[in-house]
């Protein structure tokens, strides 16, 4: 069997509820190697279909205001309550980062793959975040499907937000999560056809 720190790392890492983030987030060189990493992602034909927006300090109470206005405006639970906890939602961690997916018309590569890469963005600023030993989620709710939002992100039409990656410091460690089989998700050959090719 090959080790490695990397693997190891790969192998064990964990996110971190967003509700179980405090400060501090990565200081701004920390950050801006956690945004490099993540910005090396493959992407078909180098389109960057991409666009990263990077919420501290007073951006996540604006964000907060936007989404529950929006969330507000149409749900039955228009309590002071819930009012609140939409608006304190990016206040969970220091440093939350929005990931917009932005494909664009190409005559080959097909939407779909422009998706993936930005999903490729997430996953790369949660595991560049966590492998530094800072708390991480990569979470949509809600918000994230929210028109508003997206335009107060800079998202123009035909854009995602692919997710919302928060980063900040754990205050409890998280339990091991349940994982699916290997032998449930993975065949090797092709499945169809009985044996290994
Ligand atoms: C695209 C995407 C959106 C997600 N949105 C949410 C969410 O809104 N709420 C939530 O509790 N978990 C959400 N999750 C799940 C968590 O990010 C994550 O899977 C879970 O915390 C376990 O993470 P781990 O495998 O890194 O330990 C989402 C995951 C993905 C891939």
């Amino acid at each position: 069997m090959v080790s490695n720190s990397t693997l190891e790392f790969l192998k064990t890492r964990r996110s971190v509820l967003a509700r179980n983030m405090t400060t501090p987030g990565p200081s701004a060189d920390v950050l801006r190697d956690i945004l490099s990493a993540a910005t090396r992602v493959p992407d078909h034909g180098k389109l960057a279909p991409w666009r990263l927006v990077v919420l501290q300090d007073e951006a996540r109470v604006s964000l907060g205001k936007i989404a529950a206005d929006a969330l507000f405006a149409r749900e039955e639970d228009k309590s002071v309550d819930a009012y609140a906890t939409s608006a304190a939602q990016f206040l969970r961690a220091p440093c939350v980062i929005g990931v917009l997916a932005c494909p664009k018309a190409h005559p080959k590569i097909p939407r779909s793959e422009m998706i993936l890469s930005a999903g490729a963005v997430c996953m790369t600023l949660l595991t560049a975040a966590q492998s530094v030993g800072f708390a991480a989620q990569w979470l949509t709710g809600e918000v994230a499907y929210e028109p508003s939002v997206l335009q107060a992100l800079g998202g123009e039409a035909g854009d995602e937000i692919a997710g919302f990656i928060y980063i900040g410091t754990a205050t409890e460690a998280p339990n091991e999560r349940a994982r699916p089989a290997l032998d449930d998700v993975v065949t090797f050959g092709l499945p169809n056809l009985g044996s290994p090719q």
